[in-house]
């Protein structure tokens, strides 16, 4: 049975850091399905069209990735797509106890889902969509942290 893992998240953009998780993850199943949040409670910057379009660009040609879109619930989601795991990245303690919230509730929410914990390549943990959205709204350079289509994109959004 083909193992497949979920890499959820808000990507919004997607960063250098959410890149390496997704090669990361593909050490550990044949498939990966990028789930991109559409009800994430925040309002984000992108569109949901728009994070996608990035991630595919990001990921290229790779028939192991596929980047999807996902509403309501990750843990039925989940279900729907036969995913058995779901990635999540730390970067540090204060991503810690968010994560562990949100892995017990979807283990309670599917008894067959399991959390996995990928941590990024050490230089990338400082680096957040956030941080990059803040940067680029205020002019700074994000070339070295985000695809250059991502930086592209960001250009246009925002000016600069
Ligand atoms: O990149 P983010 O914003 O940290 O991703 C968070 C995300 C989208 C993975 C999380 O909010 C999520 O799974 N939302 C879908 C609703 C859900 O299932 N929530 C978890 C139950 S605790």
């Amino acid at each position: 049975m083909t193992r497949i893992a979920l890499y959820p998240g808000s990507f919004d953009p997607v960063t250098h850091g959410h890149e390496d998780l997704i090669r990361r993850s593909l050490n550990l199943a044949e498939r990966v399905i990028v789930a991109v949040a559409v009800n994430a409670a925040k309002a984000p910057l992108f569109t949901v069209e728009e994070r996608m379009d990035l991630l595919r660009t990001v990921v290229g040609d790779d028939s192991r990735i596929e980047v999807r879109a996902f509403e309501g619930l990750l843990a039925r989601f989940a279900q729907e797509v036969g995913a058995g795991v779901v990635v999540r990245g730390l970067r540090a303690v204060s991503d810690f106890e968010y994560e562990l919230q949100m892995a017990l509730m979807n283990r309670q929410l599917n008894p067959e889902l399991e959390t996995v914990f990928l941590m990024p390549d050490v230089g990338l943990t400082f680096l957040s969509s956030s941080i990059v959205r803040e940067v680029a709204r205020y002019g700074g350079k994000v070339s070295a942290l985000v695809h250059p289509a991502v930086e592209r994109a960001l250009r246009a959004k925002l000016g600069g």
